[in-house]
């Protein structure tokens, strides 16, 4: 039986993804703040998961705490980290700001560093990063939520690398979503927004296939493209 974790699963994407994997033989450990609704899915999927209560922004505990639960767990073949956060807001808030980068950049690498580590240690192991569209261009809503996506990708890619390098069946994965039904994609600009059941199904098949990279859902490779190619002059209007 295979072994997963999955940072940031008390709802949305991750806790949809912690009930895929289930139902896909896997052993989960889920960790987030909300301790209630962690209780909540460790009830649903009954000795198939282990949960921890874990502010990846607190750095200083939460390497702690997550090395805790692999022990608990036997080991881990898969962490998947999908914890984020961003704020949409007219005006720039360094506290704001602040939060996202604490969650988003400083909390993200803790995990990642620790899970890869772990799994240059035993021999194998898959790291998933959950970036998201926003970060192929910056944003003048939310200018630091995007910087902290494009951080992911970045860092996700120079891992990959470093994975090669060992020779070892280290993958490494980044997702990025475009609109998921979630509390994070709200608002009267969403489109395209994928359930998070299939949002989960393409994100489980593309860790099946051990993919470096997926959009989710698939037809966001279309706006990733534009985006792309979009000038400066077009994009700033939007
Ligand atoms: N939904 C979309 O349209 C969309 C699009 C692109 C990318 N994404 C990315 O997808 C990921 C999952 O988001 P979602 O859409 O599923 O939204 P969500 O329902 O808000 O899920 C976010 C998860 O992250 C956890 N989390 C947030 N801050 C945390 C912290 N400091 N420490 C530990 N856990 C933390 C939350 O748990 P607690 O609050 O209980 O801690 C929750 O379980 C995020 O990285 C997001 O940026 C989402």
């Amino acid at each position: 039986m295979k072994k997963a974790i999955i940072i940031g699963a008390s709802s949305g994407i991750g806790r949809e993804l912690a009930k895929l994997l289930v139902r896909h033989d896997y052993i989960v450990g889920v960790t987030a703040r909300r301790t209630e609704l962690l209780t909540e899915l460790q009830t649903e999927l009954t000795e198939k998961c282990h949960r921890r209560t874990m502010d990846i922004a607190d750095t200083a505990n939460t390497i702690d705490i997550f090395n805790s639960l692999i022990a608990e767990m036997g080991g881990v073949d898969l962490v998947v980290i999908s914890a984020g956060t961003g704020h949409s807001l007219p005006d720039l808030q360094w506290q704001n700001d602040k939060a996202t980068i604490d969650t988003n950049v400083s909390g993200f690498v803790a995990i990642a560093t620790t899970a890869f580590n772990y799994f240059v240690k035993q021999g194998h192991g898959h790291l998933v990063g959950i970036s998201s569209i926003a970060a192929i261009r910056g944003s003048r809503q939310a200018p630091a939520y995007n910087a902290s996506k494009a951080f992911v990708c970045n860092y996700l890619e120079g891992l990959r690398h470093m994975a090669m390098k060992t020779k070892l069946p280290i993958y490494v994965t980044d997702i990025q979503p475009g609109f998921v039904d979630t509390r994070m994609a709200q608002g009267d600009r969403i489109f395209w927004r994928a359930s998070t059941e299939k949002a989960a199904r393409q994100i489980y098949r593309a860790i099946e296939r051990n993919k470096p990279h997926a959009y989710v859902t698939r037809r966001w490779r279309l706006i990733a493209w534009v985006l792309k190619i979009l000038p400066n002059w077009l994009y700033k209007l939007g």
